[in-house]
């Protein structure tokens, strides 16, 4: 497929289910995992324009800064730690609307207000995490945890070839 992307307009359903038709012809036949990330962080930067999107991936215990659209982010994060480290530690997608009120968050950018961490589960374990940022508050929501899910579990992205 050509490499542009159509971008709309209109309500978060109807964009996710245009962008995400696109993100798998992007990566389909493409084997090679940080070419995907890539791609994906740029779709959805250049569809949603948030503050910074991007993946961090599980290596060796701690949470390596992987493919990302946005300004210079923190480079490892501990187990456990940040919104980040708490959701690969939960195995479950967090929702910050106010990262202010989320103990322990970890403030790459002071411009971030609200959050959202989506972990990436291959044979039952966390191997990476999607994480979006806004700089307004309570961006993210039950529709961008639906989508953003169904977009890390595109069985497309193989993470062993990484
Ligand atoms: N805020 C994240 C750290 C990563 S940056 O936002 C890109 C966290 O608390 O884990």
């Amino acid at each position: 497929m050509s490499e542009d992307l159509t971008i709309i307009q209109g309500n978060k359903v109807d964009i996710y289910q245009s962008l995400i038709p696109q993100i798998k012809a992007l990566i389909e036949g493409e084997p090679d995992l940080v070419a995907n990330l890539a791609n994906i962080a740029a779709a959805l930067k250049e569809q949603f324009g948030w503050l910074w999107v991007g993946f961090y991936l599980v290596k060796n215990d701690e949470l390596v800064l992987g493919p990302f659209q946005g300004p210079v982010a923190c480079t490892r994060i501990r187990k456990g730690r940040g919104v980040c480290g708490a959701s690969w530690v939960q195995a479950q997608t967090l929702i910050v609307p106010d990262v202010e009120k989320f103990p322990g968050h970890i403030a790459c950018s002071s411009l971030s207000r609200s959050e959202i961490v989506v972990p990436i589960i291959r044979d039952k374990e966390v191997v990476a995490v999607l994480d979006a940022d806004s700089e307004l508050l309570a961006l993210f929501d039950e529709t961008d945890k639906k989508y953003l899910e169904e977009i890390v579990d595109i069985p497309d992205i193989k993470f062993r070839s990484f």
